[in-house]
């Protein structure tokens, strides 16, 4: 990658399309970006920026790796996967929440058996858990985690809940929010000194546009 190029890595997928409408907010050619087709890396003419479409914790190697300046990735992965790069700005976008949901009606905590709880996100589920000082066993679970108390896996889940449709068309609900979740900014330690000016240039581009909204 030459020396005057910024190479993003953007999480593909819902992400995306914010980063793009944010990208052209700010006037930038996202034409490549919108007529993508099958292409992995697409430029933005005329920035000498490269864009690299990966999954959400391939961002955040790519970034830690150095391989790219700066990642767009939602704080959901950001907890998960953890890692040595620095997060430098919240897009506002991307919103969501981490919880502890399970059946309707049902006491979490009633009880003094250890509980079960299924989760994509298990170093978030055990952090959590050990920040209340209490012993759960943690199943994984790779995608529709709300089968596991349904199915009789699990007492709980904590996973990502956005509108709240698919839990409650499940007969589930919300028994504790955990964090709140929205899309950052996370960039590479090195890019960060060597990149600065290129980098502060964009952040604050980027900062004063989120300003007006
Ligand atoms: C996420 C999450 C929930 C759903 C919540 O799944 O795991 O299943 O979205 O959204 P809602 O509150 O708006 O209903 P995603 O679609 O990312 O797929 P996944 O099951 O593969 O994680």
């Amino acid at each position: 990658m030459s020396e005057d190029t910024i190479r993003i890595a953007l999480t593909k997928g819902r992400l995306e399309r914010d980063t793009v409408n944010l990208f052209e907010s700010l006037n930038f050619n996202v034409t490549a970006l919108k007529d993508k087709g099958r292409k992995l890396i697409l430029p933005i003419e005329g920035q000498n920026i490269e864009v690299v479409l990966a999954k959400a914790a391939d961002v955040i190697t790519y970034v830690e790796h150095g391989v790219c300046d700066i990642g767009v990735v939602g704080k959901d992965t950001i907890m998960e996967h953890g890692g040595k790069y620095f997060e430098i700005a919240d897009l506002g976008f991307g919103k969501c929440k981490f919880a502890l949901a399970g059946k309707k009606g049902r006491d979490f905590y009633y009880g003094y058996g250890v509980k079960t709880v299924a989760s994509k996100y298990t170093n978030v589920t055990r952090a959590f858990f050990e920040s209340k000082g209490m012993d759960v066993d943690i199943v994984k679970i790779e995608g529709s985690v709300e089968l596991a108390p349904l199915l009789g896996l699990a007492d709980g889940i904590v996973d990502i809940v956005e509108t709240g449709t698919t839990l409650k068309e499940n007969g589930l609900e919300v028994y504790e929010d955990i964090a709140q979740i929205s899309a950052r900014l996370i960039v590479n330690t090195v890019s960060m000194k060597l990149k600065k000016d290129r980098i502060d240039a964009l952040v604050r581009l980027i900062d004063n546009k989120l300003g007006e909204n």
